[in-house]
């Protein structure tokens, strides 16, 4: 995957393209923006959650039908415990404040990955959330948290046996499409476009099933720098690369 080079924002106008219908972001350089300015990465985080804020709501305003990002990964219980708490307080925050302000607003709210680590407190908070936007009518935002592509394939693999094991479902029947629909994203498009700010080239264990085919834009921005016209570019770049889905 090669670092996508910014370009000058006058080249930009995403009016006149297609728009992915599902992107990815992993939100990659809160720990390297904090240290840049002398700060704790929980600052970064805390600067990383308003970017995700802004980003969201325009996805949203532009008209992307999924937004999926990536906020906590299966692996990022082993930073240290200062680190994790702050996470867990600005996902507190964001969802507290969610329910309260986002009434009125369209987006759809889903968390994916595995919630049984999370405490009561949080997970009341995700069903909630979940339950007061189910019947919008506007963009789906997954927040990943304690989400990792390995570990929800194996529960996917695990709820199949379970299914064979039982007697109903053959195994001839395992399908692409079957698995598919046994990933938290079941029932939604695979995402087209995964967006990577800070400029590593890694997937990290995010949406592997589901990005067989995506389009990759790896930018060199870290992500609290992250503005609308970073994205924009990323779009642009999207519709100029040509999808082959393994044809010619
Ligand atoms: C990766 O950067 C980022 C994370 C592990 C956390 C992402 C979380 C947020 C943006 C916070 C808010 C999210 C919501 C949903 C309110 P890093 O810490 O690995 O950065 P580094 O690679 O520079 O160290």
């Amino acid at each position: 995957m090669a670092l996508f080079k910014k370009k000058p924002a006058q080249e930009l106008s995403i009016k006149d393209i297609q728009l992915p219908e599902h992107i990815g972001i992993i939100m990659d350089g809160n720990g390297r923006w904090a240290k840049k300015r002398g700060l704790p990465r929980s600052a970064g985080h805390t600067a990383g959650a308003q970017t995700f804020r802004k980003i969201a709501r325009y996805c949203s305003d532009i008209g992307i039908k999924y937004l999926t990002v990536y906020a906590f990964s299966t692996e990022n219980w082993r930073r240290p415990s200062d680190e994790v708490d702050a996470l867990m307080r600005l996902f507190k925050d964001y969802l507290q404040e969610a329910i309260r302000d986002f009434k009125d607003d369209s987006i759809v709210l889903r968390f994916i990955g595995d919630r049984s680590a999370f405490s009561p407190e949080l997970l009341s908070l995700m069903n909630e959330n979940e339950e007061e936007s189910r019947e919008r009518d506007g963009m789906v935002l997954n927040i990943a948290m304690n989400y990792g592509g390995r570990a929800e394939l194996v529960t996917a693999i695990r709820d199949m046996a379970n299914e064979v094991k039982d007697g109903s479902l053959d195994p001839a029947a395992i399908t692409e499409e079957l698995v598919s629909q046994h990933l938290y994203t079941k029932g939604q498009p695979d995402p087209d476009l995964i967006i990577r700010p800070s400029g590593e080239n890694r997937t990290s264990n995010f949406l592997l099933w589901q990005s067989a085919y995506a389009e990759y834009v790896i930018m060199d921005v870290l992500w609290p720098d992250f503005t609308q016209d970073d994205l924009n570019q990323a779009l642009i770049e999207f519709a100029k690369r040509n999808r082959r889905f393994g044809g010619v």
